[in-house]
């Protein structure tokens, strides 16, 4: 899976070592690192575990989040993706974007290979991020964030939007959805350069929570797991702030999860956790609804 920010995992590690007595736990935010493999924090710098890559274009809402490092310079660190829910509205992880100035976030799009494929005219800066305002760093609870982007992003045959779900509808237990990202191949290992993508089945919260409840960790309704008993397929750091998508009955992907952690990444009974999209469609349209009338397209 994916990891959050350095300090968060930092915080996250601290109240784990005081609250949970084995240390093979550790609590994976899904963000950071896909560029800065430097820093020596176990969090940090995961991607798709046992997926495979995607084509250009089979993944049109999926966004990288970027921050740029200096003001002065044109080095952009690719940290966590999004999801794009129109022309001007991306998605993704409070965990991402929490404490960052919005003035060094950028978002991507249509990017297949990020190290060789991105260029600074694919680059959109951000006009506000709205962070959930009950994020819980410790729960995880409401990592969902909005981004309002600086001008409208061109929607072509490799960039589109992807629905919402209706509010509290879910995709039921065991239906196959699809995460995608730059995140590690390996659990500690470096970022992908290629988009990568695995297909992982939506995993009951009572089953979820009777595996993480032996490590004290609780899954709320507000979150989904995916994945397998077994482990080998998941998300990993860097993946943090993408789509677990699912396709609906009409064969319509829909915004099911967006990525927030887990521990370890691909370990057997420690599925991703997902923010639930379904259970924050009331704030979503609360702050970017009157939006999306205007400007959300279909391609
Ligand atoms: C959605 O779920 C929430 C939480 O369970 C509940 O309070 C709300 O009434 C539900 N809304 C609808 C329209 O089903
Ligand atoms: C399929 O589902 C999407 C998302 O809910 C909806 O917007 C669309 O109208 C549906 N299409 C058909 C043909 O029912």
């Amino acid at each position: 899976m994916v990891s959050r920010t350095a300090c968060l995992l930092i915080a996250l590690a601290a109240f784990l070592a005081k609250h949970v007595s084995s240390d093979e736990v550790f609590v994976i935010p899904k963000a950071p690192d896909l560029a800065d493999q430097t820093n020596d924090n176990p969090g940090h710098s995961q991607r798709i575990v046992g997926g495979t890559e995607s084509y250009l274009g089979e993944f049109p809402w999926q966004g990288l989040l970027l921050e740029q490092l200096s003001s002065i310079s044109n080095f952009y660190r690719p940290f966590c993706g999004c999801s794009l829910l129109s022309n001007t509205w991306a998605i993704t992880a409070t965990h991402c974007t929490e404490g960052k100035t919005t003035s060094i976030l950028y978002v991507a799009f249509g990017i297949f290979d990020q190290e060789n494929d991105l260029d600074l005219s694919d680059l959109y800066s951000l006009l506000s991020v709205y962070d959930h305002p009950d994020y819980n760093s410790v729960t995880s609870r409401n990592d969902i964030s909005l981004l309002r982007i600086n001008g409208a992003v061109t929607f072509n045959s490799v960039i589109g939007s992807i629905a919402l779900p209706l509010l509290n509808v879910s995709a039921s237990p065991g239906t196959t959805c699809v995460i995608s990202g730059w995140g590690s191949t390996v659990y500690q290992g470096t970022g992908s350069s290629t988009l990568r993508k695995a297909d992982v089945p939506i995993i009951d919260n009572y089953i979820c929570n009777s595996w993480y409840n032996s490590v004290r960790i609780t899954i709320y309704s507000d979150q989904v797991c995916a994945g397998y008993e077994l482990g080998g397929v998941d998300t990993c750091q860097g993946d943090s702030g993408g789509p677990l998508a699912c396709k609906n009955s009409n064969g319509t992907y829909l915004l099911e999860g967006i990525t927030s952690f887990g521990v370890g990444c691909a370990t057997a009974e420690r599925p991703g956790v997902y923010t639930r999209v379904s259970d924050y469609i009331n704030w979503i349209g609360g702050i970017a609804g009157k939006y999306f009338k205007k400007s959300c397209s279909v391609i």
